[in-house]
């Protein structure tokens, strides 16, 4: 892949995520260019450098210690852990992101599971992309431009309390990824709407698939009561003393870290990583790809 980067690095348009994405004005979608590269230079010198990344590890710690309460707390009664880990996954990216939870959060994951439905489902209007009538009589494109507005008013009134929260003086120390996006929006070099976008893009891609991950992890290790022992073996003796769970030393769990990539190679989130397009006749390992496909 590193050969052919450049000419696989846009991804197709659908009608369907063209709506979803603002025509492709975001991370994910945006098509190979100046925009494109605009993006991921904000993305990594900015928004996930290292030093960045680090700054929320207390967002992380105190997220993961409540859920863990929480669960103490209700250790008698049957608990449901999807709905635990999606939280609690949601509520760190939202704190990263925007510097609180989301008081709208079931309304985003809704949204999210409507998004990932329509990107990844069939659209007749796709076959017939010029066709307005096409157009008209699916709805799955009417459903997207739904679902992108719903999320972008959340963002909106997300904003405003931001600024609100910023021109107060009320806002917390550690700067999160939205006052980030709005300093560089307010330089001149992004406009609102792709603020927003990359907002939805960091939001949905953290969301599904680490919660998943997640998910998987723990069914594995009830399918396999000899490697759960040796996990939970090696939890509670490397943090014996702490009586929590400090992040500067998961690095000493050999054995987790070795039980999470097996996880991630049985049950990839997107084991088709995301649609990528070539952009110029070439040949990949013998056959030959043609533009477009
Ligand atoms: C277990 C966790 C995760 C898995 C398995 C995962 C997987 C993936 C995969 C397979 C892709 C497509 C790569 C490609 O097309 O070459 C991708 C792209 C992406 N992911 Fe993740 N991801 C995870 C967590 C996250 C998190 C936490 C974020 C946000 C902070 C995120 C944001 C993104 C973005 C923005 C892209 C698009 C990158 C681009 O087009 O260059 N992902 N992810």
């Amino acid at each position: 892949m590193k050969m052919h980067d450049l000419a696989f690095s846009s991804r197709p348009l659908s009608t369907t995520v063209s709506e979803l994405t603002n025509s492709g004005r975001d991370i994910i979608f945006a098509p190979y260019g100046d925009f494109w590269r605009q993006l991921r230079k904000i993305a990594i010198t900015e928004l996930l450098s290292a030093r960045r990344v680090l700054s929320f590890r207390r967002v992380r710690e105190e997220e993961v210690a409540a859920m863990l309460r929480a669960v103490a707390a209700a250790a008698d009664d049957v608990i449901d852990m999807r709905e635990r880990l999606s939280t609690v996954v949601s509520d760190v990216s939202a704190r990263v992101l925007l510097g609180d939870r989301c008081k709208e959060r079931d309304m985003f994951l809704r949204q999210l599971d409507v998004g990932i439905e329509l990107a990844a489902g069939f659209n007749p209007a796709d076959l017939w992309p010029s066709s307005w009538l096409a157009r008209e009589l699916t709805t799955s494109v009417r459903r997207a431009k739904r679902c992108r507005d719903a999320v972008f008013r959340m963002l909106d009134r997300i904003i405003k309390e931001h600024l609100e929260r910023v021109e107060s003086g009320e806002a917390d120390k550690a700067e999160d990824l939205l006052t980030v996006l709005l300093k560089i929006q307010r330089d001149g070099e992004l406009d609102m709407d792709v603020v927003k976008s990359m907002i939805f893009d960091l939001l949905s891609g953290g969301s599904e698939t680490s919660a998943t991950s997640l998910e998987w992890c723990m069914a594995e290790l009830i399918q396999k009561p000899r490697v759960m022992k040796r996990v939970t073996d090696e939890v509670r003796r490397t943090f014996a003393q702490h009586g929590t769970v400090p992040e500067q030393d998961l690095s000493e769990l050999r054995y987790l870290h070795l039980v999470i990539r097996e996880t991630l190679r049985l049950h990839p989130p997107l084991p088709l990583l995301l649609p990528r397009e070539c952009q110029e006749p070439r040949r990949v390992l013998g056959p030959r790809v043609s533009r477009c496909s």
